[in-house]
């Protein structure tokens, strides 16, 4: 029960990072450069970082190396991409919508996984640190992307 927990929340991590990759990937228009490296570019890096991070937190933590297992991960974070929209194909307008709705979706989900770990008497300092530090990154990022979609008119 709780390794399966955990390894959405990883699955999960991935999920996002894959995500935000590809749209720094399929970006495009007049802010292509910018949003290339300086929006999604820093997103997808600091959700590598932190899937890095997680990863080796929880095999410490919780003593199993399933919890790095490319194929388990791959396919949770495969299931978990089925709920969004994929950015291929898709108008700036639309990739930067869904972007916001990915981090704000994953600072919830790096939020409850907080609350787990609390709750099961697994909530290190450092795994509480890394987690807090996490949020407050995903958090300048989804004002980053809320600002962008609010230039491009989009609404709601
Ligand atoms: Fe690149």
């Amino acid at each position: 029960m709780t390794k399966e927990k955990i390894l959405l929340y990883i699955g999960s991590f991935k999920a996002a990072e894959m995500w935000m990759h590809a749209a720094h990937h399929l970006t495009k228009g007049p802010s292509f450069i910018a949003n290339h490296e300086l929006l999604y570019g820093r997103i997808y890096e600091t959700l590598a970082e932190d899937f890095d991070k997680l990863v080796e937190k929880s095999i410490y933590q919780f003593d199993d190396e399933d919890f790095a297992c490319p194929l388990l991960i791959s396919s949770i974070a495969s299931e978990i991409l089925k709920n969004y929209e994929s950015p291929s194909n898709l108008d700036e307008k639309n990739i930067a919508m869904l972007a916001f709705v990915l981090i704000v979706d994953h600072m919830k989900g790096a939020e409850e996984l907080r609350n787990y770990l609390s709750d099961i008497n697994m909530l290190t300092l450092g795994f509480d640190d890394f987690i807090s530090a996490a949020i407050n990154q995903y958090e300048t990022y989804a004002y980053s992307l809320n600002q962008y979609v609010k230039g491009l008119g989009y609404q709601y």
